[in-house]
C-alpha cells in the first residue's frame, strides 16, 4: 500500500555505542511522529543491536542488502529469512554502490526481489542514472530498463507493496541533489511506466527520492504528488539531522 516513508541508509557507519546514542536520541525526537512510517537500515553486523534499541517505537526496522538464497554453502551471505528472524522489514537492493562496487546486474538485483517477495519483506528497489546517463538525456533509457529487469520476470503485481527508489548517482554523497521538478517528473514517469502493466498497482506503489537530502531540502519532497518519501544517508547519521527531515513530513502532511 501506498505510504509515507522516511528511512535512513546508514551504509558503512556506525558502531554500538553511536547506534545507542542515534537510536536513543531520535526515539526522544520522534516521539510525537505518528500517522506514516520511519525506519532505519544499520549495517548487518547491528541489525539485532538496533532491533533491540528499537523496541516499543514506531520505528521500523531495515537492512541494505539480501543474498538471492535461502541458506546453504554461501559464505558470507545473509538470507532474506534471517533478516525477517531478525525484525527487518525494508530491505534495500539494487543501491547503485552495489552495482557499481558488487557489479550487481539488473537481472540479479530482480533475484534479489523475488526472494524477498517469496518471504514477506518489503523490497526498496533502488534505481537511477549516473552523471553521464543524465547528460545524455538517459534518465528514463534507465530507469526503464531497471525497472523491466522486474516487471519481465516477476510481472507487476510483484510491486504490489514494494516501494521503488528513485536515486540518481550524481545526486549521492555529492550534496547536489536533484531539483524538486526533475525528481518528480521521474517519479512520474516510474508510475506511468508501471501504469502500462497494472494501473492499480502504480497508483498503490510507494516511490522514495535519495540523493543529498538534507536538512535544508527536506520539507519540499513531501510537496509532491509522486513523491512518497525520502531515503537518507549522510543526513541519517546524526539525531539533529535526521530527526529534522522526519519532522518536516509531519509538517506538510499537517498543512
Ligand atoms: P546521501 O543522502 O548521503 O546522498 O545518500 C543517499 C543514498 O544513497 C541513500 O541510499
Amino acid at each position: 500500500m501506498r505510504h509515507l516513508l522516511v528511512m535512513g541508509n546508514l551504509k558503512l557507519n556506525g558502531s554500538k555505542h553511536m547506534l545507542n546514542d542515534l537510536i536513543t536520541g531520535l526515539r526522544n525526537k520522534l516521539r510525537s511522529v505518528v500517522g506514516y512510517t520511519v525506519a532505519i537500515a544499520p549495517p548487518v553486523i547491528y541489525l539485532d543491536l538496533v532491533k533491540q534499541l528499537l523496541a516499543g517505537s514506531h520505528i521500523a526496522l531495515g537492512a541494505q542488502n539480501v543474498d538471492i538464497h535461502l541458506s546453504g554453502a554461501f559464505t558470507g551471505e545473509v538470507s532474506a529469512e534471517m533478516l525477517k528472524d531478525i525484525g527487518a522489514k525494508y530491505i534495500i537492493i539494487g543501491h547503485s554502490e552495489r552495482r557499481i562496487y558488487h557489479k550487481e546486474s539488473d537481472e540479479y538485483i530482480a533475484e534479489k526481489f523475488a526472494v524477498l517477495k517469496e518471504v514477506g519483506l518489503i523490497p526498496l528497489l533502488c534505481i537511477g542514472e549516473s552523471a553521464a546517463e543524465n547528460k545524455a538525456g538517459q534518465t528514463e533509457t534507465i530507469c526503464a530498463r531497471q525497472l523491466d529487469a522486474v516487471l519481465n520476470t516477476l510481472g507487476a503485481k510483484a510491486f504490489q507493496d514494494a516501494v521503488i527508489v528513485y536515486e540518481p548517482i550524481w545526486a549521492i554523497g555529492t550534496g547536489k541533489s536533484a531539483s524538486l521538478i526533475q525528481v518528480q517528473a521521474v517519479h512520474k514517469f516510474i508510475r506511468d511506466h508501471i501504469s502500462r502493466h497494472d494501473a492499480t498497482v502504480a497508483e498503490q506503489i510507494t516511490i522514495q527520492y535519495g540523493g543529498s537530502v538534507n536538512t535544508g531540502n527536506a520539507a519540499g519532497w513531501f510537496t509532491q504528488p509522486d513523491i512518497d518519501g525520502v531515503l537518507v544517508g549522510g543526513a541519517s547519521l546524526k539525531v539533529d539531522t535526521f530527526s529534522v527531515i522526519v519532522k518536516a513530513a509531519n509538517e506538510v502532511k499537517k498543512s
